[in-house]
């Protein structure tokens, strides 16, 4: 027993308006106070305002009690910070100042999704005298909330602190540049990148299939081209089909599909993680990585923000 799925994260931002309209417009259903979700899974996304885009919560459902009390007994150990409230356990990563939030949660089934038909191939038509159903889909909700990256000013105690306090499990990382983690069969559900500042450098809904995450998202950049930051392509690291755009606070927000699924993790370490080089970091095919990927646009704003808060 242990961790079992991602339920959401908490965001402050300076327009909290402006970031709703976006997901209203993204076709996330707002709960009236401060809260949005897709279609699976419920709200998953909180926003509160604050002086400049900041990940405040992660919150982590587990199996049982037990987890939790490991989970704070490792805390104490290791001289991490934590704290329970109303049963919640809380633990926050000084590197990033994020706090997990570890809650005893059911089990969740996603409803599935139906297989769409084959794709014709060369020699293989599946699909004869028809338009393909992915030309006549509709831009619709995502699922739900996947997974996140977090910025740290030190990549490896963030994940020395998630891998050995929180409990999550380590899927693939390269030293120094980025751990994919999951606490899920998810690929990755949190992964950790080095920046100068803590940062949510990006947050990611699950779509049914590649064209859902095309249709969405050419909504979303035909209203606005200016959101468009990186894809289409497909990573990979977790396998996914990608789209990045951009959402108003600064964050960037991802539409994905077809993520690798981990349920046995010595099958995963033995067969499924294969080896892979810096040229597989970014992406398997697609378009070359932006550099405000790497150096957000509003690098400044948030290092006044963080030293503001600091002095
Ligand atoms: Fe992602």
């Amino acid at each position: 027993m242990g961790l079992h799925r991602l339920l959401g994260l908490s965001v402050s931002v300076p327009d909290p308006e402006g970031l709703a309209a976006y997901y209203g417009e993204l076709g996330l259903t707002a709960d009236g106070a401060g809260g949005f979700g897709g279609t699976d899974g419920g709200t998953q996304v909180h926003v509160a305002e604050g002086p400049f885009r900041r990940l405040l919560h992660v919150d982590v459902a587990a199996d049982d009690e037990a987890t939790l009390a490991g989970a704070a007994a490792r805390a104490t150990d290791l001289g991490a910070t934590h704290a329970w409230q109303d049963g919640v356990l809380h633990l926050t990563d000084p590197h990033t100042q994020v706090t997990f939030r570890l809650q005893v949660a059911e089990r969740w089934n996603q409803p599935a999704v139906a297989a769409p038909a084959r794709d014709n191939r060369p020699g293989s038509p599946e699909r004869r005298n028809a338009r393909a159903a992915g030309v006549t889909a509709q831009p619709r909700p995502p699922r739900r909330l996947g997974h996140m990256v977090i910025g740290s000013p030190n990549l490896a105690a963030s994940r020395d602190f998630l891998l050995q306090v929180v409990g999550f499990k380590m899927s693939d990382q390269m030293e120094g540049i980025i751990a994919f983690t999951r606490c899920s069969t998810d690929h990755h559900n949190v992964a950790l990148v080095e920046s100068p500042v803590p940062l949510l450098q990006h947050y990611s809904w699950e779509c049914d299939d590649v064209d859902h995450v095309g249709h969405t998202a050419t909504k979303l950049l035909r209203a606005d081209p200016e959101r468009q930051v990186w894809g289409f392509g497909r990573h990979f690291l977790g396998s996914n089909y990608y789209w990045y755009l951009r959402d108003p606070a600064g964050s960037f927000v991802e539409l994905y599909s077809d993520m690798d699924v981990i349920d046995d993790d010595e099958e995963w370490e033995t067969h499924g993680a294969s080896t892979f080089g810096p040229e597989h970091i970014a992406n398997a095919w697609g378009p070359n990585l932006p550099l405000e990927f790497i150096i957000p646009n509003d690098l400044e704003v948030l290092k006044a923000g963080w030293g503001a808060m600091e002095g």
